[in-house]
């Protein structure tokens, strides 16, 4: 699975990071990014529980 996060829809509320700090950092400017390219099997479902919990949709699954 690879996901990414629009920068011009991420406000920074910081719950994908606060759901999976495995596979996202959040920048001093509020900024989230992926730090994997591909997510791992076992990370795989707290990348759907971040996709599904960010409030500005801003992490698209790019592939499955
Ligand atoms: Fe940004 Fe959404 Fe995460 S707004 S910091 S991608 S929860």
């Amino acid at each position: 699975m690879k996901i990414r996060v629009d920068p011009e829809k991420c406000q920074g509320h910081a719950r994908c990071y606060g759901l999976a700090p495995e596979i996202f950092d959040v920048d001093e400017y509020g900024q989230a990014s992926v730090i994997v390219d591909v997510v791992p099997p076992e990370l795989e479902d707290k990348a759907r529980l971040a996709v599904a919990n960010c409030p500005e949709y801003a992490i698209d699954i790019i592939s499955e």
